[in-house]
């Protein structure tokens, strides 16, 4: 699969990514795991991304994919959940650190994103003095935030992040035109986080999880009803998404591995037709002013 350059960080992504939050499934087996996280790699993706609140994934991770940690860029995020700190402190995030390596059983790790801390700590700027203090141990490579709206903003101004990681789909468009323009303009790589909105247009009811419960909220309100002949919704959305210019990588999230591969298959078609692409900026657009971005 081709590449693109992940801002001004030297690292290359492909344009879709393995987001592994499912991993932390108990439904799926160990086996089951180690098969899909090898054939995302043998798919050509390199970019896996995980958290330390995302359960057995990191630790699925390096189980299954120690032995060939040079062949993809592996993403992760901190800031809480270590037991002996403080979430949201120097230390902590030092812990973090060591803690993700010593899961995913590598001597480094390529993007480490503070996961969604309030302004007020970003503020402070501590945690951010860790992550950089990380890289400069080389225990890390691209030290990057993870979040939305005022914080992204500050994050971006600060100066101080090489990448970012955001929400972006259908449901979740706030960061368009604007932020994503300013992100592309300082050079920084670009993850879009829940690209498919959770695939909400496929539900039967309204999920009962915040952030998917809201994108049901928009994409009834949206009304774009029918897909467009030819094409279903998670097809048009992971284009939208994939494609929208500034994005490096979207990592969408499963454990199937038929759903990967059929992701796979419509990023490589390409960015979906313009006036397409204005119909679902509009649906969107005429509710921008309350829709902000979503964790
Ligand atoms: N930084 C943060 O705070 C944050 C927050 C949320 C997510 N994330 C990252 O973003 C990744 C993606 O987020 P997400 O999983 O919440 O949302 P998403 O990628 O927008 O949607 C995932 C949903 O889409 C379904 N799906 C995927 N491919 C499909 C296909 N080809 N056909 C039908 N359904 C398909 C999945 O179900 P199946 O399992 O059935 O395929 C799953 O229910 C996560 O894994 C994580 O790495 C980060």
């Amino acid at each position: 699969m081709q590449t693109r350059a992940f801002g001004l960080t030297g690292l290359h992504v492909t344009p879709l990514g393995f987001g592994a939050m499912h991993l932390n499934d108990d439904r799926v087996s160990e086996a089951e795991a180690g098969h899909l996280l090898n054939a995302v790699l043998d798919a050509g993706v390199n970019l896996i991304d995980t958290a330390r609140g995302y359960g057995h994934s990191e630790a699925r991770i390096g189980r299954h994919l120690a032995h060939r940690r040079q062949d993809f860029l592996l993403s992760t995020k901190v800031g809480y959940g270590i037991p002996g700190h403080a979430d949201w402190t120097y230390g902590c995030i030092l812990a973090g650190v060591d803690a993700a390596l010593t899961r995913m059983r590598c001597e480094h790790l390529d993007i480490v994103h503070l996961h969604s801390c309030p302004l007020a700590t970003l503020e402070r700027g501590e945690v951010t003095r860790a992550l950089e203090d990380c890289a400069a141990a080389g225990k890390l490579r691209v030290v990057a935030y993870s979040g939305e709206n005022a914080e992204l903003d500050f994050a971006m101004q600060s100066g101080r992040f090489d990448a970012v990681q955001t929400s972006l789909s259908l449901c979740d468009q706030g960061n368009l035109p604007e932020r994503l323009a300013a992100l592309r303009a300082r050079g920084l790589g670009v993850i879009a986080k829940r690209p498919l909105a959770g695939a909400v247009w496929q539900q039967t009811q309204r999920p009962e999880a915040f952030a998917e419960g809201h994108y049901w909220d928009r994409w009834q309100a949206m009304d774009l009803g029918e897909a467009p002949e030819g094409l279903s919704w998670n097809e048009v959305g992971l284009r939208f998404t994939a494609h929208c210019p500034g994005v490096s990588s979207s990592i969408v999230g499963t454990n199937k591995l038929a759903h990967f591969l059929e992701n796979l298959a419509w990023v490589q078609k390409g960015p979906l037709p313009p006036d397409l692409v204005a119909t679902l900026l509009s649906a969107f657009q005429s509710h921008n002013q309350d829709w902000f971005g979503l964790i």
